[in-house]
Protein backbone atom coordinates (compact mmCIF):
# COMPACT_ATOMS: atom_id res chain seq x y z
CA UNK A 1 0.00 0.00 0.00
CA UNK A 2 1.27 3.53 -0.73
CA UNK A 3 -0.13 6.36 2.05
CA UNK A 4 0.90 10.14 2.26
CA UNK A 5 4.03 9.80 4.63
CA UNK A 6 3.64 11.00 8.05
CA UNK A 7 5.22 13.79 8.04
CA UNK A 8 3.59 16.77 9.76
CA UNK A 9 1.93 16.23 13.52
CA UNK A 10 1.22 17.44 16.58
CA UNK A 11 1.99 17.03 20.02
CA UNK A 12 0.45 16.90 23.55
CA UNK A 13 2.50 15.33 26.09
CA UNK A 14 2.90 11.84 25.17
CA UNK A 15 0.55 12.06 22.72
CA UNK A 16 1.04 12.06 19.28
CA UNK A 17 -1.25 12.68 16.49
CA UNK A 18 -0.63 12.65 12.68
CA UNK A 19 -2.29 14.35 10.45
CA UNK A 20 -4.61 12.45 8.00
CA UNK A 21 -2.62 10.52 5.58
CA UNK A 22 -4.57 9.33 2.43
CA UNK A 23 -4.27 6.10 0.75
CA UNK A 24 -2.59 6.78 -2.91
CA UNK A 25 -2.43 2.91 -3.95
CA UNK A 26 -4.24 0.38 -2.24
CA UNK A 27 -1.95 -2.91 -3.15
CA UNK A 28 1.99 -2.70 -3.73
CA UNK A 29 4.96 -5.60 -3.67
CA UNK A 30 8.20 -4.75 -2.52
CA UNK A 31 9.59 -2.26 -4.88
CA UNK A 32 10.88 0.42 -3.69
CA UNK A 33 9.29 4.11 -3.92
CA UNK A 34 11.81 6.69 -4.41
CA UNK A 35 10.34 9.39 -2.47
CA UNK A 36 10.05 10.60 0.66
CA UNK A 37 6.75 12.14 0.58
CA UNK A 38 5.00 8.52 -0.08
CA UNK A 39 5.00 5.63 2.50
CA UNK A 40 5.72 2.17 1.42
CA UNK A 41 3.96 -0.98 3.23
CA UNK A 42 4.15 -3.58 1.03
CA UNK A 43 1.82 -6.15 1.02
CA UNK A 44 3.71 -9.10 2.59
CA UNK A 45 4.21 -7.11 5.91
CA UNK A 46 0.70 -6.22 5.66
CA UNK A 47 -0.92 -9.83 5.56
CA UNK A 48 1.67 -10.19 8.41
CA UNK A 49 0.10 -7.86 10.16
CA UNK A 50 -3.29 -9.03 9.84
CA UNK A 51 -2.26 -12.72 11.44
CA UNK A 52 -1.63 -10.78 14.72
CA UNK A 53 -4.71 -8.46 14.46
CA UNK A 54 -8.71 -9.77 16.26
CA UNK A 55 -11.60 -7.81 14.14
CA UNK A 56 -14.38 -7.17 16.87
CA UNK A 57 -18.26 -6.95 15.07
CA UNK A 58 -20.54 -5.49 17.41
CA UNK A 59 -24.00 -5.53 15.80
CA UNK A 60 -27.33 -4.93 16.91
CA UNK A 61 -30.69 -5.83 14.37
CA UNK A 62 -28.93 -5.10 11.61
CA UNK A 63 -29.49 -6.54 7.81
CA UNK A 64 -28.03 -10.15 7.37
CA UNK A 65 -26.91 -9.59 3.95
CA UNK A 66 -24.90 -6.44 5.21
CA UNK A 67 -23.42 -8.66 8.37
CA UNK A 68 -22.59 -11.54 5.21
CA UNK A 69 -20.79 -9.13 3.64
CA UNK A 70 -18.69 -7.95 6.06
CA UNK A 71 -17.80 -11.21 7.36
CA UNK A 72 -16.59 -12.42 4.00
CA UNK A 73 -14.45 -8.73 3.17
CA UNK A 74 -12.57 -9.41 6.37
CA UNK A 75 -9.15 -10.88 5.49
CA UNK A 76 -8.82 -14.81 6.39
CA UNK A 77 -6.07 -13.91 8.67
CA UNK A 78 -7.46 -11.95 11.03
CA UNK A 79 -9.51 -13.99 13.78
CA UNK A 80 -13.44 -12.48 13.90
CA UNK A 81 -15.02 -11.47 16.93
CA UNK A 82 -18.81 -11.06 17.18
CA UNK A 83 -20.47 -9.84 20.08
CA UNK A 84 -24.30 -9.19 18.98
CA UNK A 85 -27.14 -7.27 21.21
CA UNK A 86 -29.59 -8.36 18.32
CA UNK A 87 -32.88 -9.43 19.77
CA UNK A 88 -33.13 -12.73 20.72
CA UNK A 89 -37.40 -13.12 20.93
CA UNK A 90 -39.89 -11.73 18.49
CA UNK A 91 -38.45 -12.37 15.75
CA UNK A 92 -35.22 -14.20 17.55
CA UNK A 93 -32.69 -12.57 14.73
CA UNK A 94 -29.66 -13.57 16.96
CA UNK A 95 -30.86 -16.95 15.98
CA UNK A 96 -30.74 -16.30 12.09
CA UNK A 97 -27.28 -14.53 12.62
CA UNK A 98 -25.91 -17.84 14.56
CA UNK A 99 -27.19 -19.96 11.56
CA UNK A 100 -25.52 -17.25 8.95
CA UNK A 101 -21.79 -17.82 11.07
CA UNK A 102 -22.65 -21.22 10.65
CA UNK A 103 -23.05 -21.74 7.38
CA UNK A 104 -20.23 -19.37 6.81
CA UNK A 105 -17.63 -21.01 9.14
CA UNK A 106 -18.65 -24.05 7.14
CA UNK A 107 -17.94 -22.94 3.95
CA UNK A 108 -14.61 -20.85 4.98
CA UNK A 109 -13.25 -22.23 8.58
CA UNK A 110 -11.84 -18.70 9.51
CA UNK A 111 -11.30 -18.52 13.36
CA UNK A 112 -14.36 -16.82 14.88
CA UNK A 113 -15.96 -16.35 18.24
CA UNK A 114 -19.24 -15.44 18.95
CA UNK A 115 -21.03 -14.15 21.82
CA UNK A 116 -24.56 -12.54 22.74
CA UNK A 117 -24.16 -9.23 24.84
CA UNK A 118 -26.77 -10.40 27.21
CA UNK A 119 -25.32 -13.70 27.34
CA UNK A 120 -26.10 -14.37 31.69
CA UNK A 121 -22.63 -16.15 31.79
CA UNK A 122 -21.02 -13.17 30.21
CA UNK A 123 -22.76 -11.10 33.45
CA UNK A 124 -21.48 -13.75 35.72
CA UNK A 125 -18.04 -13.85 34.69
CA UNK A 126 -17.46 -9.87 34.78
CA UNK A 127 -19.09 -10.65 38.51
CA UNK A 128 -16.14 -13.18 39.17
CA UNK A 129 -13.43 -11.29 38.35
CA UNK A 130 -14.92 -8.12 40.14
CA UNK A 131 -15.04 -5.78 37.50
CA UNK A 132 -18.92 -4.39 37.94
CA UNK A 133 -18.37 -1.78 35.47
CA UNK A 134 -20.07 -3.21 32.72
CA UNK A 135 -23.25 -4.35 34.74
CA UNK A 136 -26.69 -2.32 35.45
CA UNK A 137 -28.11 -2.39 38.56
CA UNK A 138 -29.58 -5.51 38.43
CA UNK A 139 -26.72 -7.41 37.52
CA UNK A 140 -27.03 -7.34 33.73
CA UNK A 141 -24.86 -6.31 31.11
CA UNK A 142 -25.89 -3.06 30.24
CA UNK A 143 -26.85 -2.37 26.17
CA UNK A 144 -24.08 -0.16 24.55
CA UNK A 145 -22.08 -0.39 21.37
CA UNK A 146 -18.84 0.89 23.92
CA UNK A 147 -20.03 -1.84 26.59
CA UNK A 148 -20.43 -4.85 23.14
CA UNK A 149 -16.72 -3.66 22.18
CA UNK A 150 -15.15 -4.12 25.47
CA UNK A 151 -16.34 -7.45 25.57
CA UNK A 152 -14.83 -7.77 22.05
CA UNK A 153 -11.50 -6.39 23.54
CA UNK A 154 -11.11 -8.65 26.39
CA UNK A 155 -11.90 -11.98 24.08
CA UNK A 156 -9.02 -10.27 21.28
CA UNK A 157 -7.25 -10.39 24.66
CA UNK A 158 -7.81 -13.95 25.86
CA UNK A 159 -6.61 -14.94 22.06
CA UNK A 160 -3.40 -13.40 22.47
CA UNK A 161 -4.11 -10.85 19.92
CA UNK A 162 -1.35 -7.86 19.31
CA UNK A 163 -3.79 -6.02 18.02
CA UNK A 164 -7.27 -5.13 17.65
CA UNK A 165 -9.91 -3.45 15.60
CA UNK A 166 -13.27 -2.86 14.96
CA UNK A 167 -15.58 -3.08 11.98
CA UNK A 168 -19.49 -2.17 11.89
CA UNK A 169 -22.15 -4.75 10.78
CA UNK A 170 -23.92 -2.44 8.64
CA UNK A 171 -21.80 -2.01 5.89
CA UNK A 172 -23.12 -1.79 2.46
CA UNK A 173 -19.38 -2.46 0.65
CA UNK A 174 -18.07 -5.47 1.49
CA UNK A 175 -14.80 -4.32 -0.40
CA UNK A 176 -14.66 -0.80 1.86
CA UNK A 177 -14.09 -3.24 5.03
CA UNK A 178 -11.43 -5.42 3.74
CA UNK A 179 -9.72 -2.13 3.11
CA UNK A 180 -10.48 -0.94 6.40
CA UNK A 181 -8.94 -3.73 7.81
CA UNK A 182 -5.87 -3.19 5.92
CA UNK A 183 -5.48 0.47 6.76
CA UNK A 184 -5.58 -0.97 10.20
CA UNK A 185 -2.65 -2.89 9.62
CA UNK A 186 -0.80 -0.21 7.65
CA UNK A 187 -0.80 1.89 10.55
CA UNK A 188 0.67 -0.55 12.96
CA UNK A 189 3.49 -0.84 10.22
CA UNK A 190 3.79 2.92 10.36
CA UNK A 191 4.17 2.99 14.02
CA UNK A 192 7.15 2.86 16.14
CA UNK A 193 5.46 2.86 19.83
CA UNK A 194 3.58 -0.27 21.51
CA UNK A 195 0.80 2.04 22.17
CA UNK A 196 -0.50 3.26 18.75
CA UNK A 197 -3.96 3.89 17.39
CA UNK A 198 -5.10 3.94 13.86
CA UNK A 199 -8.46 6.02 13.02
CA UNK A 200 -10.36 5.81 9.54
CA UNK A 201 -11.69 8.85 7.61
CA UNK A 202 -13.76 9.30 4.51
CA UNK A 203 -13.68 11.57 2.26
CA UNK A 204 -17.57 10.88 0.93
CA UNK A 205 -20.04 9.53 1.97
CA UNK A 206 -22.66 8.46 -0.57
CA UNK A 207 -26.25 9.58 -0.30
CA UNK A 208 -28.85 8.61 -2.74
CA UNK A 209 -30.56 11.45 -3.66
CA UNK A 210 -33.29 12.47 -6.48
CA UNK A 211 -30.58 12.40 -9.02
CA UNK A 212 -28.90 9.27 -8.03
CA UNK A 213 -25.62 8.76 -5.74
CA UNK A 214 -24.63 11.60 -4.32
CA UNK A 215 -20.93 11.76 -3.00
CA UNK A 216 -21.34 14.08 -0.04
CA UNK A 217 -18.52 15.20 1.75
CA UNK A 218 -18.75 13.52 4.68
CA UNK A 219 -20.50 14.31 7.26
CA UNK A 220 -22.68 15.89 10.04
CA UNK A 221 -21.74 14.42 12.92
CA UNK A 222 -18.56 13.95 12.62
CA UNK A 223 -17.79 17.65 11.53
CA UNK A 224 -19.00 18.73 14.89
CA UNK A 225 -17.72 16.42 17.03
CA UNK A 226 -14.26 16.87 15.33
CA UNK A 227 -14.61 20.78 15.88
CA UNK A 228 -15.11 20.84 19.44
CA UNK A 229 -12.61 17.86 19.90
CA UNK A 230 -9.79 20.43 18.34
CA UNK A 231 -11.14 23.19 20.42
CA UNK A 232 -10.12 20.58 23.36
CA UNK A 233 -6.71 19.88 22.15
CA UNK A 234 -6.03 23.91 20.94
CA UNK A 235 -7.19 24.57 24.70
CA UNK A 236 -4.37 21.72 25.76
CA UNK A 237 -1.49 22.88 23.91
CA UNK A 238 -2.39 26.67 23.55
CA UNK A 239 -2.13 26.64 19.85
CA UNK A 240 -5.16 26.21 17.79
CA UNK A 241 -5.45 22.90 15.64
CA UNK A 242 -7.65 21.11 12.68
CA UNK A 243 -5.41 18.15 12.75
CA UNK A 244 -8.31 15.88 14.85
CA UNK A 245 -10.95 14.61 11.64
CA UNK A 246 -11.75 11.48 13.19
CA UNK A 247 -13.06 12.33 16.86
CA UNK A 248 -16.47 9.92 15.73
CA UNK A 249 -14.46 7.15 13.96
CA UNK A 250 -16.20 3.61 14.77
CA UNK A 251 -13.70 1.84 12.39
CA UNK A 252 -10.66 2.34 14.12
CA UNK A 253 -7.92 -0.58 15.87
CA UNK A 254 -5.46 0.22 18.61
CA UNK A 255 -2.42 -2.32 19.97
CA UNK A 256 -4.14 -4.69 22.92
CA UNK A 257 -1.52 -2.93 25.00
CA UNK A 258 -3.37 0.37 24.35
CA UNK A 259 -6.53 -1.13 24.57
CA UNK A 260 -5.94 -2.55 27.87
CA UNK A 261 -5.33 0.84 29.70
CA UNK A 262 -7.98 2.86 28.28
CA UNK A 263 -11.13 3.46 30.19
CA UNK A 264 -13.90 2.77 28.23
CA UNK A 265 -16.84 5.20 27.56
CA UNK A 266 -20.61 4.08 27.04
CA UNK A 267 -22.41 3.98 24.05
CA UNK A 268 -21.81 5.63 21.07
CA UNK A 269 -19.31 8.22 23.40
CA UNK A 270 -16.81 5.26 22.82
CA UNK A 271 -14.31 6.31 20.33
CA UNK A 272 -14.53 10.70 21.03
CA UNK A 273 -13.89 9.60 24.82
CA UNK A 274 -10.39 7.45 23.58
CA UNK A 275 -9.58 10.94 22.28
CA UNK A 276 -10.92 12.83 25.45
CA UNK A 277 -8.89 10.17 27.94
CA UNK A 278 -5.23 10.13 26.11
CA UNK A 279 -5.59 14.23 26.06
CA UNK A 280 -6.05 14.40 29.64
CA UNK A 281 -4.13 11.32 31.26
CA UNK A 282 -1.16 11.48 29.05
CA UNK A 283 -1.12 15.01 27.61
CA UNK A 284 0.48 16.42 30.58
CA UNK A 285 3.66 14.80 32.23
CA UNK A 286 2.03 13.96 35.76
CA UNK A 287 2.14 10.93 37.36
CA UNK A 288 4.33 9.55 34.85
CA UNK A 289 5.56 6.87 37.33
CA UNK A 290 2.28 5.06 37.02
CA UNK A 291 3.14 5.03 32.97
CA UNK A 292 6.82 5.26 32.57
CA UNK A 293 6.78 2.83 29.63
CA UNK A 294 3.96 4.56 27.57
CA UNK A 295 5.51 7.97 28.71
CA UNK A 296 8.90 6.76 27.27
CA UNK A 297 7.40 5.23 23.91
CA UNK A 298 4.56 7.95 23.32
CA UNK A 299 1.21 7.22 21.98
CA UNK A 300 0.58 7.21 18.06
CA UNK A 301 -2.30 8.01 16.81
CA UNK A 302 -2.14 7.49 12.76
CA UNK A 303 -5.47 8.69 10.65
CA UNK A 304 -6.12 7.52 7.49
CA UNK A 305 -8.29 8.47 4.58
CA UNK A 306 -9.49 5.70 3.01
CA UNK A 307 -9.58 4.93 -1.02
CA UNK A 308 -13.35 3.65 -0.34
CA UNK A 309 -16.72 5.83 -0.01
CA UNK A 310 -18.51 4.38 3.46
CA UNK A 311 -22.08 3.75 2.68
CA UNK A 312 -23.62 2.42 5.86
CA UNK A 313 -27.20 2.04 7.03
CA UNK A 314 -28.73 5.28 7.78
CA UNK A 315 -30.48 5.08 11.23
CA UNK A 316 -32.74 8.06 11.55
CA UNK A 317 -32.14 12.01 13.01
CA UNK A 318 -32.72 10.85 16.55
CA UNK A 319 -29.57 8.39 16.30
CA UNK A 320 -28.10 11.34 14.70
CA UNK A 321 -28.77 13.42 17.22
CA UNK A 322 -28.14 11.22 20.00
CA UNK A 323 -24.82 10.28 18.59
CA UNK A 324 -24.04 14.67 19.08
CA UNK A 325 -24.82 14.73 21.99
CA UNK A 326 -22.87 11.58 23.28
CA UNK A 327 -19.84 12.90 21.90
CA UNK A 328 -19.97 16.27 22.85
CA UNK A 329 -20.60 15.14 26.30
CA UNK A 330 -17.56 13.74 26.58
CA UNK A 331 -15.62 17.08 25.58
CA UNK A 332 -18.01 19.70 27.51
CA UNK A 333 -17.57 17.01 31.17
CA UNK A 334 -13.83 17.25 30.56
CA UNK A 335 -11.39 18.57 33.07
CA UNK A 336 -9.39 20.44 30.56
CA UNK A 337 -12.35 21.79 28.81
CA UNK A 338 -12.64 25.78 29.63
CA UNK A 339 -15.60 27.30 30.40
CA UNK A 340 -15.79 29.38 27.31
CA UNK A 341 -15.78 25.86 25.27
CA UNK A 342 -18.17 24.31 27.62
CA UNK A 343 -20.87 27.06 27.04
CA UNK A 344 -19.75 27.21 23.36
CA UNK A 345 -21.13 23.65 23.24
CA UNK A 346 -24.61 24.44 25.43
CA UNK A 347 -25.61 27.06 23.10
CA UNK A 348 -24.82 25.04 19.86
CA UNK A 349 -26.95 21.95 21.50
CA UNK A 350 -29.60 24.14 22.17
CA UNK A 351 -28.95 26.04 18.95
CA UNK A 352 -29.53 22.37 17.06
CA UNK A 353 -32.86 21.74 19.04
CA UNK A 354 -31.07 18.80 20.78
CA UNK A 355 -30.85 20.03 24.26
CA UNK A 356 -33.62 21.78 26.14
CA UNK A 357 -33.07 25.13 27.77
CA UNK A 358 -32.14 24.70 30.80
CA UNK A 359 -30.51 20.87 30.01
CA UNK A 360 -26.87 20.30 30.60
CA UNK A 361 -25.14 17.20 28.59
CA UNK A 362 -25.15 13.69 31.01
CA UNK A 363 -21.80 12.56 31.69
CA UNK A 364 -20.64 9.75 30.14
CA UNK A 365 -20.36 6.31 32.27
CA UNK A 366 -16.68 5.15 31.70
CA UNK A 367 -15.53 1.78 32.73
CA UNK A 368 -12.23 1.16 33.96
CA UNK A 369 -9.50 -0.19 32.30
CA UNK A 370 -9.32 -3.81 31.78
CA UNK A 371 -5.81 -4.12 32.63
CA UNK A 372 -6.45 -5.65 35.86
CA UNK A 373 -8.84 -8.19 34.79
CA UNK A 374 -7.58 -11.84 35.43
CA UNK A 375 -8.60 -12.32 31.49
CA UNK A 376 -7.89 -16.61 32.40
CA UNK A 377 -10.32 -16.96 34.98
CA UNK A 378 -13.06 -14.59 33.13
CA UNK A 379 -12.28 -17.13 30.19
CA UNK A 380 -12.90 -19.89 32.27
CA UNK A 381 -16.08 -18.88 33.78
CA UNK A 382 -17.86 -17.78 30.63
CA UNK A 383 -16.63 -20.90 29.19
CA UNK A 384 -18.13 -23.21 31.75
CA UNK A 385 -21.51 -20.89 32.40
CA UNK A 386 -22.05 -19.17 29.02
CA UNK A 387 -25.50 -20.36 26.92
CA UNK A 388 -24.78 -18.71 23.57
CA UNK A 389 -20.65 -18.67 23.35
CA UNK A 390 -19.33 -20.27 19.78
CA UNK A 391 -15.51 -21.11 19.12
CA UNK A 392 -14.80 -22.23 15.92
CA UNK A 393 -11.01 -23.16 15.53
CA UNK A 394 -9.33 -20.88 18.14
P1 LIG B 1 -23.03 4.68 13.39
O1 LIG B 1 -22.59 3.90 12.20
O2 LIG B 1 -21.89 5.16 14.20
O3 LIG B 1 -24.00 5.74 13.06
O4 LIG B 1 -23.81 3.72 14.38
P2 LIG B 1 -24.45 2.28 14.14
O5 LIG B 1 -25.81 2.30 14.75
O6 LIG B 1 -24.31 1.81 12.75
O7 LIG B 1 -23.58 1.37 15.10
C1 LIG B 1 -22.29 0.94 14.80
C2 LIG B 1 -22.18 -0.57 14.99
O8 LIG B 1 -22.45 -0.92 16.35
C3 LIG B 1 -23.21 -1.34 14.15
O9 LIG B 1 -22.61 -2.53 13.67
C4 LIG B 1 -24.29 -1.65 15.16
O10 LIG B 1 -25.05 -2.80 14.82
C5 LIG B 1 -23.51 -1.86 16.43
N1 LIG B 1 -24.25 -1.60 17.68
C6 LIG B 1 -25.06 -0.55 17.97
N2 LIG B 1 -25.53 -0.65 19.24
C7 LIG B 1 -25.00 -1.80 19.76
C8 LIG B 1 -25.10 -2.46 21.05
O11 LIG B 1 -25.79 -2.01 21.95
N3 LIG B 1 -24.37 -3.60 21.21
C9 LIG B 1 -23.61 -4.14 20.21
N4 LIG B 1 -22.95 -5.29 20.48
N5 LIG B 1 -23.49 -3.54 19.00
C10 LIG B 1 -24.18 -2.39 18.78
CO1 LIG C 1 -23.53 2.54 10.95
Amino acid sequence: MLLEAPVYKELFGAVEIYEVQKVIKLDTETEDIHSFTVKNLPRGDIYKTLGEMAIVVPMKNEKLQLVDGVLKAIPHKCPIIIVSSSKREGPNLFKQEVDLVKHFYNLTHSKIIMIHQKDIGLAKAFKEVGYTDILDSSGNIRSGKGEGMLIGILLAKAIGAKYVGFVDADNYIPGAVNEYVKDYAAGFLMSESDYAMVRLSWRHKPKVGKRGLYFRKWGRVSEITNRYMNMLLGEGTNFETNIIVTGNAGEHAMTTKLAEILPFSTGYSIEPFELVYLFERFGRWENVEEYQDIYDQGIEVFQIETLNPHLHEEKGQEHVKDMILMSLATIYHSKLASERLRQRILDDLKMHGILGDDEEPKKPIVMRAIKDIDVEKWIKVLENNSESLLKFEL
